[in-house]
C-alpha cells in the first residue's frame, strides 16, 4: 500500500501538515490508526484525536478530549499547542475555515496561528492531518502542507468487505450464501469503483432484497455504479449501438483503432506495451467524429462514459473540482472503459472567461495530469472542431496517443456513407446509380449525406408512385447547400493546420485503390464499386 507508506514515512519524517485528499473520513481514519499501529511507528507512540467543528475534540471511539473548549478552530489549534507528547491531530473539513472567500472574519488569523505552530509541530513529534474531499491551500501554507490522495480501496480490501458481510449473516439460518470463489472475484470486481460505504451499501441492499448473496448479484451492484456514476452528475452512462460498420470512410482512423483494442490485455502488458491512453479526433463537424466515439466503445465491448466539462466548469465552483475527482475516480473503477469527452472546446470554453477562471483553470489542470498519470485502463476519445480554442497543452505527446483529423469524406467515402444510411432505411443501394449521387454531393459531410436521403425519401413519399429513385437523391443533393461551402475558410485553416499536426483518418486517395477493402467494407459490401 504505497498510500500507507507515503503516510508513514511523512509522520516520522515529521512533516507538519499533511492534507488527505479523499470523501471517505470513515475509512481514512481506519487507515490512520492502521499507519499508527505500525512497528516503525511505536518507538513514539502517537495518540489519535479527532477535531470536527461540531464535537471539538475526541478520540477513535467517540470519548471527548476537550469538547467546547476545543470546538472554535483557533481553540483546536491552540490546544494541539498545549498537548503533550507524541500525536497524530486529524481535523474534518478545516479548509473552509482557511478560506477568505467563506471565512472573511477570521482566515488570515487561523492561517497566522497556523503558520506560528508549525516549528512546533517539526520539532514535537505531532502532526496535522487535514481530511477534506478537496483540495484548497492557501498561498501561505503551501509549502508546509503535503497532499496525499487516498485511492478507492483496492481488491482486497472489497474481498474483506464482502468477507465481513458473509460472516454477519453465517449463523442466520434464513439467509442463503451461494457462492464460490470465482463469484466472490465477479462482486469484488463489480464493486471496484464504489468507496467502501457504497459497497457496503449495495451488498446490504442485495442481501435484504432476497435474503441471500448469489452470483446475479452481480448485476445489482453494476446497476448501483450506474446510479453513482448518474449521480456524479458529470458522467453519463451510455449504452453504445454503433459498431464501425455504421461508420463509412475514415479507414486509418479505423485501423488504427482496431490495433489499439488487444492492447488493453494483460498480454500486451507482458508484451511490454503500455495501456493505451487515448485519442483526440479534430475535424469539420459532422463527419463522424462522435460517431467514431460510440463505435469505439461498442466495438471494444467497453462502458461508454460520456464526460460533460461543461458541466464541471459550470457547476458551483468549490463542488467541480471534487465532482471532477469523484467522476475521475469513478471511470477508472468502472475501467476497462471509454472516456468520452465531446466537443472538447466548448467545455473549456468557461477556462480564463468570466468566473473563477482559477477554479476552472486548476480542475482542467487535474484532468490533464490524470490523463498522464490514471494508472486503469480508461481510454480518452476527445473530440473538437475548433483547433483555435484548444488548449495546446493538451495536445503535448504523453497525454493523449495520437491527433486524427477528420475531414469532408471524400467520393469514396461518401460512396460508402450513402450505402450505410439507404440499407439503415430499408433501401437496396445497388438500386441507384451512386456515382450520380456522389458527384451531386460534392463537398457534403457525412450528416448531410443523411440529411438528403431524408430529404429524399420525403420527396418520394409525396410523390404518386412512392417509390425513391436516383433522380430523387440528385435533387435533394442539389438543393442543399453544404456547410463547406459557407465555411470554406474556416475548413481552409482546419486543413492547413491537420498537415503538420494530425494524422488523416481517411485513408488518402492515392493508397485508396491499394488498399484491400477493410473487413468490414467487404462484410457490407456485396460489389466492388469503382472509383
Ligand atoms: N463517416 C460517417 N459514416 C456514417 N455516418 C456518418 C458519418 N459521419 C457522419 N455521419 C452521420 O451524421 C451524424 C452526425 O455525425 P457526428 O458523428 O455527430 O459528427 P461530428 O461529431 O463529427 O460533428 C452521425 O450520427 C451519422 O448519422
Ligand atoms: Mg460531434
Amino acid at each position: 500500500m504505497e498510500f500507507l507508506n507515503d503516510l508513514a514515512t511523512y509522520i516520522r519524517a515529521g512533516y507538519p501538515i499533511i492534507n488527505i485528499l479523499s470523501s471517505e473520513e470513515d475509512r481514512a481514519i481506519d487507515r490512520l490508526e492502521d499507519v499508527l499501529r505500525r512497528p516503525e511507528l511505536q518507538k513514539h507512540p502517537r495518540e489519535l484525536l479527532i477535531w470536527s467543528i461540531s464535537r471539538g475534540f475526541t478520540t477513535p471511539d467517540g470519548r471527548v478530549v476537550a469538547g467546547d473548549e476545543s470546538r472554535l478552530p483557533e481553540q483546536s489549534l491552540a490546544l494541539v499547542a498545549k498537548r503533550k507528547g507524541p500525536a497524530l491531530f486529524l481535523f474534518k473539513d478545516f479548509h473552509p475555515y482557511l478560506d477568505e472567500k467563506k471565512n472573511a472574519q477570521n482566515a488570515s488569523l487561523l492561517i497566522r496561528l497556523l503558520r506560528d505552530l508549525v516549528p512546533h509541530l517539526k520539532g514535537s513529534l505531532k502532526t496535522l492531518v487535514w481530511l477534506s474531499p478537496v483540495q484548497f491551500i492557501p498561498p501561505e501554507l503551501e509549502k508546509d502542507v503535503t497532499i496525499v490522495d487516498m485511492p478507492l480501496p483496492a481488491e482486497a480490501e472489497y474481498r474483506e468487505i464482502l468477507e465481513n458481510i458473509i460472516q454477519q449473516v453465517g449463523n442466520n439460518p434464513r439467509v442463503l450464501v451461494d457462492l464460490d470463489e470465482d463469484a466472490k472475484d465477479e462482486i469484488v470486481k463489480a464493486c471496484q469503483g464504489l468507496t467502501r460505504s457504497e459497497a457496503e451499501n449495495a451488498l446490504a441492499k442485495a442481501l435484504v432484497s432476497h435474503e441471500g448473496l448469489r452470483r446475479e448479484d452481480v448485476r445489482a451492484i453494476l446497476g448501483e455504479k450506474e446510479q453513482i456514476i448518474r449521480k456524479s452528475g458529470i458522467l453519463e452512462y451510455t449504452a453504445s449501438v454503433e459498431s464501425f460498420l455504421s461508420v463509412g470512410g475514415l479507414g486509418n482512423l479505423k485501423r488504427w483503432l482496431a490495433q489499439r483494442n488487444e492492447a488493453f490485455t494483460q498480454k500486451a502488458r507482458d508484451f511490454g506495451l503500455p495501456n493505451p491512453r487515448g485519442v483526440m479526433l479534430v475535424g469539420v463537424p459532422g463527419c463522424g467524429k462522435s460517431l467514431c466515439a460510440k463505435a469505439v466503445a461498442a466495438e471494444w465491448e467497453k462502458p461508454l462514459l460520456k464526460f460533460d466539462l461543461g458541466r464541471v466548469f459550470g457547476s458551483l465552483v468549490g463542488e467541480s473540482e471534487e465532482r471532477m475527482r469523484k467522476a475521475l475516480e469513478v471511470a477508472e473503477g468502472v475501467a476497462p472503459a471509454v472516456l468520452w469527452i465531446d466537443e472538447l472546446e466548448k467545455g473549456l470554453s468557461g477556462i480564463g472567461g468570466g468566473g473563477d477562471g482559477g477554479v476552472a483553470t486548476r480542475v482542467f489542470g487535474n484532468l490533464l495530469t490524470w490523463m498522464v498519470e490514471k494508472t486503469r485502463p480508461v481510454f480518452v476519445v476527445a473530440t473538437a472542431n475548433d483547433i483555435s480554442r484548444l488548449p495546446p497543452e493538451l495536445l503535448r505527446k504523453g497525454r493523449i496517443d495520437e491527433v486524427f483529423f477528420v475531414d469532408l469524406p471524400t467520393p469514396r467515402e461518401r460512396a460508402e456513407i450513402l450505402m450505410i444510411h439507404l440499407a439503415r432505411r430499408q433501401r437496396d443501394s445497388s438500386e441507384f446509380d451512386l456515382r450520380a449521387i456522389v458527384d451531386a454531393s460534392d463537398g457534403f459531410s457525412g450528416a448531410e449525406l443523411e440529411e438528403l436521403i431524408i430529404d429524399a425519401l420525403h420527396a418520394a413519399f409525396a410523390s404518386a408512385e412512392r417509390r425513391l429513385t436516383t433522380a430523387h437523391l440528385v435533387d435533394a443533393a442539389r438543393k442543399l447547400i453544404p456547410l463547406s461551402r459557407s465555411r470554406r475558410r474556416e475548413i481552409e485553416l482546419l486543413r492547413e493546420w491537420a498537415r503538420t499536426n494530425a494524422r488523416p483518418a481517411a485513408i488518402p486517395p492515392e493508397e485508396e485503390g491499394a488498399q484491400p477493402p477493410t473487413d468490414d467494407a467487404s462484410r457490407r459490401r456485396q460489389r466492388r464499386i469503382d472509383f
